[in-house]
Parts: C-alpha cells; structure tokens; sequence
C-alpha cells in the first residue's frame, strides 16, 4: 500500500501534486483520519526514509548546548568578489536541538554577507515541497555557491549573502538533514511548523547576537506560501507578547507560493488557457471540476483536517488533468519538458552531500540526503489547502512589508493566481493597490519584470522565469532582494515615465 501510495503522490520538486490520470483511483486511497500520520509511520518503519530514525539510540537530553554550529570550509573555487578570506566570511552549518519537540534535531546554513555583514540585513530562507530540503536553493537558486559538475562548488555571482545575512533551514523536521528519533516529532500544520521556527530563530539570534539588531527578512518558495505567513505571525506575536528575544522583522518575501488555494486552484486552467496547454474545450471542462474543489476548500478552512484532505483530492484533480492533457511539460517551467523525478536534474547536489568528506565537514555524520521527503510530504497532506491568506492584512497593517513575486512561466504556483490573491486581500490600502500602475523592474535597464506597488505591498511578475526564480534570473532575482530589503523601490523611476504607456499588465491579466 505504501508504495502504491507513493506513486500516486508523484514528487513535484517544491509542490508537489497529484498527477493520476483517474480521480476515481485516487479515491481509492485510505480515506481515515490517521492517514498521514499512520502513513508516515509506516513508510518510516518499512521503507526506512527517515535519515537517522535508525539511530533510535541517540541522545538527545545530553545537557550539551541546544545549538551546535561549525564553521565550515567547502573549497569553492572561483572569486568571492570580496577582500575577506573564507574564514572571515562566515559560513556556518549547525544542528538546533527543537524545543517542544521529543527528539527532534534542525539542520540549518548560515552564510555571513559578503557585503556588509553589519549594516545587511538578515535573511531567512525556506524551501517548500512540503518536505523538500532548502538545499535545493543553496546549490541551485540563492546559496553562496553553485555545484559544478565535477562536484566541485564555484562562487555565484549572484548568491543572495551579497546583500544578506543569509540562513537556509531544512524543516519541517524530517526534510533534508533535519531528522528526529521520534516520529512524534512530524508537523501536520502551520502551528507546528511556526512554532518550531520560533523557537529556532530564538536560539539564532542568542546564538549571533550582533545581529539581533540587524532588519530580519523571511523568505522562500512555492510551499512556503504557507510557510512565510505563518512564521512571520509567529514571530510578530512573539514580538507582540514581549516573549523572548525581539526579533527585528521588517518584511516577508513570497515566490511562487502557494497561499490561498480557492484563488490559486481557480487560476490554472486560465492560466493553461492562455499558455496554450490546453483547448478552450478543455478548459470547459476542467472548470466543471471547480465547484466542488471550492467548496471543499470552504469546509476545510483554515483549521479542518478530513475535510482538508478531501480537498486535496478533489482540486488536485483540476491539475492532473491539465497536466494529462499537456503531457510531459515541466510544471515547474511551461517552456521545458520534465525529466527527471523532480523534472529536473539535481543529483548532482545529492551526490555532493552524500560524500563522506562533505557530511564530516558539515557535522552530519553518515545521515543520508534526501532532496524531498515523503514522509514530510504526506505528514503535510491535510495543510495543503488550508487557506494561509488570512493572517496577512494583520502584518501588513502593522507595517510589515510584504513582496509577492512570481516567474511567469511556472504553472504550479502561476503569477495569474498570485496576482489575483494579492489584488483581492481586503485590508486598508485594498483599492490603492488595485488602482497602482503596474511599472516595469528595470534590471541593467532591461525590463526584467513588471511591478505593482502599494505602500507595504508589492507584487513582481518575473520574466523569463519559471518556478525557481533565482536559478533562471539570478541578476535579477539578487536585484529584487537588494532593492526590496534596502528600502528603495522596486521600479526604477526614472526610467519608468516613458514606458508606463504599456497596457497595464493588472486588469489585462486578470
Ligand atoms: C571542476 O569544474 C570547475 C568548473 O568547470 C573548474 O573550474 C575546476 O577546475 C574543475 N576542478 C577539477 C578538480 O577538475
């Protein structure tokens, strides 16, 4: 069962989806309330997929220091672009025993800014998956290096630690080196997911305190749609509640997210419609499926769960669909066809983290990596289509900036449904930012994206991108961060005033 299981809950990277053809064999599937839970436990015990859940003899109230971090030295050749040696530089790799946790054990990056580690501000990463290791974008969109195929690392140019004090953390627990002897130690929800990075971002800062006082940013992608919101509550109520360290937090970046399902699941047969993956008569028909998937979403809300689960199945079949029709497209990047099991090849960063050298430098021990997680996956199930939109108009009210930016040629998390959760928020400044102009985002004075702005609230369409914005427009995608976390706006003004003539990309794409 678990392997029939696992072929149905096909790996999609960052989101992953549903890509049965049937909807009827998906009902198949054990339908009882413990599903995720009793299905992650039995694909640990079978199948073994917890790195380190062999280690059940692990100590874990060993009266050491919660936190654990190491320098490391991983022999990137190539030019930093800065003066200082690797060592000053500082990069950081450690292991954070969880509070409020049985056993459990969270694996994080951190890489000091190659610019001004004082004045740049600090930030936070996520990968989505649910289950997907942030290691994808260390070595692949964001991180300080990229791998060439010798399995040698080689400085990016583009790496966000130019701008950023930049942390990359694999959670939930169970993701990448992230692990726990205890399997009671799995997160289902945002609540579970939020508090653990409370708590980590807590020893963070104790552990670095010269940079408590630096602006702190959370960030990342795809299913951290529904991560990045509900950090960010966590940490404003921490804030709010004057419990433990103040956390200095200025904003929160979504791309590619998935954060209002009812807006985003609406939006992807427009969105292949337009794209050209399917046929007006397609589109008829797929968009008889809507109905129910709204309305199981309505009774999931944001706190169900059966009824969650439900949900999953019923508007992941909008999906499927599409997809079946489309063929062996890339989901991830229309323009590309999917090869590989996440559609595309990164082994070569497993391979690299699968050498005994690196686990040593890296303090892992013999843990095997693994990119996405399915035990993580399935423990998420019934968070999936939760809707995570409603906690936002508190931040942004209280002044926490929010960036929503999406490359328009990904289908998962497509800019259209984006941009139509970011255009229908009610919160006070709603009909402003509806009545914006949509600018260009100028990047060596090309136009790199299109960018509407309201006061906290900015969204970036970004061209020529698919899901992974910094892996296919790293200028750009360093460009957006450094702008947006600096304060100055995102279009360039004066370069602005002859092009703003160009339809108004809002209410054409809308
Ligand atoms: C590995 O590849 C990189 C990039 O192509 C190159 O710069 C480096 O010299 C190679 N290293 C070895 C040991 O072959």
């Amino acid at each position: 069962m678990s392997l029939r299981v696992r072929v149905y809950a096909v790996f999609l990277l960052f989101l992953c989806a549903w890509t049965s053809p049937s909807f009827a064999d998906d009902m198949r599937l054990p339908d009882s309330a413990r599903f995720p839970q009793a299905q992650a436990e039995r694909l640990i015990k079978a199948l073994n997929l917890m790195p380190g859940f062999a280690d059940v003899q692990e100590e874990y109230d060993d009266g050491g220091p919660r936190l654990v971090e190491r320098n490391i030295n991983l022999n990137i050749g190539g030019h930093s672009g800065s003066e200082a040696t690797l060592d000053d530089l500082g990069h950081h790799a450690g292991y954070f025993q969880l509070e409020h946790t049985h056993a459990a054990k969270m694996f994080y990056f951190f890489f000091e800014s190659r610019g001004s580690k004082a004045d740049d501000p600090v930030v936070l990463w996520m990968t989505g998956g649910p289950g997907c290791s942030s290691e994808l974008a260390v070595f692949y969109e964001n991180g300080p290096f990229k791998i060439a195929d010798n399995l040698t690392l080689v400085w990016n140019d583009y790496g966000w630690d130019k701008v950023s004090n930049l942390i990359f953390v694999d959670q939930p627990t169970g993701t990448g080196f992230s692990y726990s002897t205890d399997v009671r130690d799995f997160r289902h929800d945002e609540n579970g997911v939020s508090n653990d990075m409370y708590d980590f971002l807590q020893a963070f800062f104790k552990e670095h305190p010269k940079y408590a006082n630096n602006d702190f940013f959370i960030t990342g992608e795809s299913y951290a749609g529904h991560y990045i919101p509900a950090v960010t509550s966590r940490v404003h109520q921490g804030n709010k509640d004057n419990k433990g360290l103040p956390i200095n937090l200025k904003g929160f970046a979504i791309g590619n997210g998935l954060t209002d399902p009812s807006i985003q699941y609406k939006a992807y047969t427009d969105y292949a419609l337009e794209m050209g993956l399917i046929t007006e008569a397609d589109y008829k028909r797929i968009n008889k499926i809507y109905p129910a998937c709204e309305l199981s979403i309505k009774l999931c809300g944001t706190k169900g769960t059966i009824s969650c689960f439900a949900s999953y199945l019923v508007c992941n079949s909008i999906f499927s669909s599409i997809i079946s029709i489309a063929g062996n497209i890339n989901y991830y990047d229309v323009r590309k066809q999917c090869s590989g099991s996440l559609c595309y090849d990164f082994s070569n960063m497993e391979k690299y983290l699968n050498q005994g050298s690196v686990r040593d430098a890296l303090g892992v021990g013999d843990r095997k990596f693994v990119s996405c997680s399915p035990t993580v996956y399935e423990a998420m199930l019934t968070d999936w289509m939760r809707n995570l939109e409603v906690g936002i108009p508190t931040l942004i009210e209280d002044g926490i900036k929010l960036l929503v930016y999406a490359g328009e040629y990904d289908l998962i998390c497509n800019w259209l449904g984006n941009s139509r959760w970011v255009n229908s928020m009610e919160w006070s400044g709603h009909e402003d930012f509806t009545k914006a102009p949509t600018k260009p985002f100028l990047v060596d004075d090309k136009e790199a994206g299109l960018i509407t702005s309201y006061g906290p609230l900015s969204f970036l369409k970004v061209h020529d991108a698919g899901h992974m914005v910094p892996m296919d427009q790293p200028k750009a995608a360093l460009e957006m961060l450094k702008r947006w976390t600096q304060g100055s706006s995102l279009d360039d003004s004066s370069e602005m005033l002859e092009t703003v003539t160009r339809s108004s990309g809002k209410s054409s794409l809308v």
